[in-house]
């Protein structure tokens, strides 16, 4: 199949785009480069564009008769989103109108979205289902859920099949080392624990007081290619379904502690911790139920100390 990849030169893209080509599929990746790498778009052809311009996606479906979309591209910072909502809601909502609107006039017909966890809000369930509350505490997790909203009301009427795929926190490297997780700034715990651990530099733990068991905020980590391949059994799930919407976890909950602690004993080695308040909109737990993932992908996900154990081979094999 020929698939449009939007965002396919950030993190997630890249590493299922790797996927999408060794599973015989052609990612064509259309990303403005706002946060990605033109160096990663390696597995397909690439489209320079803003997912908020309709009439390029439009061109993009048409040219390279599209398939499926794959529909990455965000903006993804939860501390950002608080002082630039505007910003947020133009480019999350307002590109996900876009696209769903080239979609309809290019006659796509499967659609898989990020959504995210954030779009919960704090949980008021120990593992969190897919019907619990949407109550985001911050205006990314606002604008997920409102972008999944607006593809619930336009895909039927466009017969369009969509999967909204809620990821918990991704975590990992591609184990070739082709891509790797790259944001900038990067605020994600698990690259900021491995450049803690090269260069010594301090490590920025936000929140430390929060109500869980060490005091740290719990989430439930995703490894990244098994995320990817999530996205590939979904476009095949819609084939005969008009909806599905799903949690994409493990089930299981790793405190910032536990994960820091993982990485010391893999590399044998004391970090430079320092403790900062918590962030805005940061919530406490986050942890999925899983259950319903489990009926439309058997697939084992990799747990976190397999993920760390991974990091630091390659960072290993990097250093030579
Ligand atoms: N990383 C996580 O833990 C996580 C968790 C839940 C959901 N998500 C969602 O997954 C998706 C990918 O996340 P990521 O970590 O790979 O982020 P990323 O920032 O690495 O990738 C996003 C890509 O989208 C592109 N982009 C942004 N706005 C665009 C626009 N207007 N037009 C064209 N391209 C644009 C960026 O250039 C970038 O390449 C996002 O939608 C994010 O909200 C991520």
């Amino acid at each position: 199949m020929n698939i449009l990849v939007t965002g396919g030169a950030g993190y997630i893209g890249s590493h299922t785009s790797k996927l999408l080509k060794k599973n015989g599929h052609v990612p064509i990746v259309f990303d403005n480069l706002s946060n990605g790498w033109a160096e990663w778009v390696k597995f397909g052809p690439f489209v320079f564009g803003d997912i908020r311009n309709e009439d390029a996606l439009y061109q993009a479906l048409k040219g390279f008769q599209v398939d499926a979309v794959i529909h990455f591209a965000a903006k993804a910072y939860v501390e950002e989103s608080t002082r630039l909502p505007e910003e947020y809601f133009d480019n999350n909502v307002g590109g996900t109108i876009a696209l769903l609107k080239a979609m309809k006039r290019a006659g796509t017909k499967r659609l898989v979205f990020s959504s995210s966890c954030a779009t919960y809000g704090n949980a008021v369930t120990p593992a969190i289902g897919e019907d619990h509350p949407h109550e985001p505490t911050n205006p990314y997790g606002l604008s997920k859920w409102q972008c999944e909203q607006v593809i619930e009301a336009v895909a039927p009427v466009a017969g369009i099949h969509f999967a909204a795929l809620r990821y918990f926190n991704v975590v990992g490297n591609d184990p070739d080392g082709e891509v790797f997780e790259r944001h900038e700034p990067e605020t994600h715990v698990l690259p900021n624990l491995m450049k803690a651990a090269e260069t010594g530099a301090p490590f920025n733990l936000f929140g430390t007081d929060h109500p869980t068991r060490d005091g740290t905020a719990i989430r439930d980590y995703v490894y990244v290619m098994d995320l990817a391949e999530a996205h590939i059994r979904a476009i095949d799930v819609i084939q005969e379904r008009p909806r599905l919407v799903s949690n994409v976890g493990r089930g299981e909950g790793t405190s910032v502690r536990e994960l820091l602690t993982a990485v010391e004993a893999a590399l044998q080695k004391k970090l430079n911790v320092q403790e900062h308040p918590s962030r805005p909109g940061d919530p406490p737990e986050l942890v999925a139920d899983a259950q319903f993932l489990r009926t439309w992908l058997a697939h084992d996900f990799k747990t976190v100390p397999q993920v760390v154990e991974d990091l630091v081979r390659l960072a290993r094999a990097r250093k030579g």
